[in-house]
């Protein structure tokens, strides 16, 4: 691949769905970006199992980035990640899991990865429509430049995962990020619960009461003692004293 990058690459990139034919060149690039080995039976099953979303991004014809997806149920997330929707949601929710996303090192910060994400959420849109309430993916704790993309566009830590990954014989740890969509969200914690009671309250505006008195009986006694000083700001202000 071309080792000059025009600054308009995105305008010249096209995206196509993968199949057979592309396994070769994707091996090698699935060698370059991810620690991991993937076994041969994953290549063909994300070129032709058609419950995979396999989308290329090509430049002048040669792939240089892609993002493999899988729309399930929410009964086949996996085991550790079996909290990312709460229990209410029925059992015919889904979610989406980003199996993999991949850009050329030399293609990089030109807003590819950014294409294939937003792809991804336009095929989610299309396919499952309101149904699927989040987008999930694992990545390992030490990929920084993974882990800021994601977050920059609104997923969310949800789960470490210690010694999630074997990579050469090394446990590595993971992390579970989680984007909630078309009104998805997690189990409440004892903490929303607690910040849900605090806004109810907040909205009936208890607080609000004693300072209306004190601002009404401040504004009462100025009207009968102007010479006082009382602050006309609401409120007690501190002053520093020297
Ligand atoms: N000039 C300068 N910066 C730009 C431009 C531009 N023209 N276009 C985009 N950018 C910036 C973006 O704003 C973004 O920064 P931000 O996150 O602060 O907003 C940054 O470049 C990256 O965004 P993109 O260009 O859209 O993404 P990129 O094509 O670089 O792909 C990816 C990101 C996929 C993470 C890439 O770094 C990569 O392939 N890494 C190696 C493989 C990898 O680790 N994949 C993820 C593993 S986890 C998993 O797959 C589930």
């Amino acid at each position: 691949m071309t080792d000059v990058v025009p600054p308009t690459a995105l305008s010249e990139i096209k995206l196509r769905l993968l199949c057979q034919d592309d396994i070769d060149s994707i091996k090698v690039l699935c060698g370059d970006w991810f620690p991991i080995e993937y076994p041969d039976s994953w290549y063909h099953d994300i070129t032709s199992n058609k419950k995979f979303f396999s989308l290329a991004a090509t430049f002048k014809g040669g792939i240089v980035g892609m993002i493999v997806a899988e729309i399930k149920g929410r009964t086949k997330v996996h085991k550790e990640d079996g909290d990312i929707l709460a229990s209410s949601f029925p059992v015919d929710t889904q979610v989406a899991y980003i199996l993999s996303l991949g850009v050329v090192k030399e293609f990089r910060k030109h807003g590819i990865g950014s294409l294939l994400l937003d792809s991804l959420k336009d095929h989610i849109s299309t396919t499952a429509q309101d149904h699927c309430k989040a987008i999930y993916l694992h990545v390992l704790t030490t990929n920084l430049t993974a882990i800021h993309f994601y977050e920059n566009r609104d997923f969310k830590q949800h789960h470490y995962l210690p010694y999630y990954y074997s990579i050469r014989g090394v446990l590595k740890d993971g992390f579970t990020y989680v984007l909630y969509i078309n009104g998805g969200h997690p189990p409440w914690t004892i903490y929303d619960y607690i910040h849900h009671i605090g806004s109810a309250l907040a909205s009936l505006s208890p607080c609000s009461i004693p300072q209306r008195i004190y601002r009404q009986a401040q504004s009462l006694l100025r009207s009968f003692l102007p010479w006082s000083g009382l602050s006309s700001k609401s409120g007690i202000e501190y002053g520093r004293t020297m």
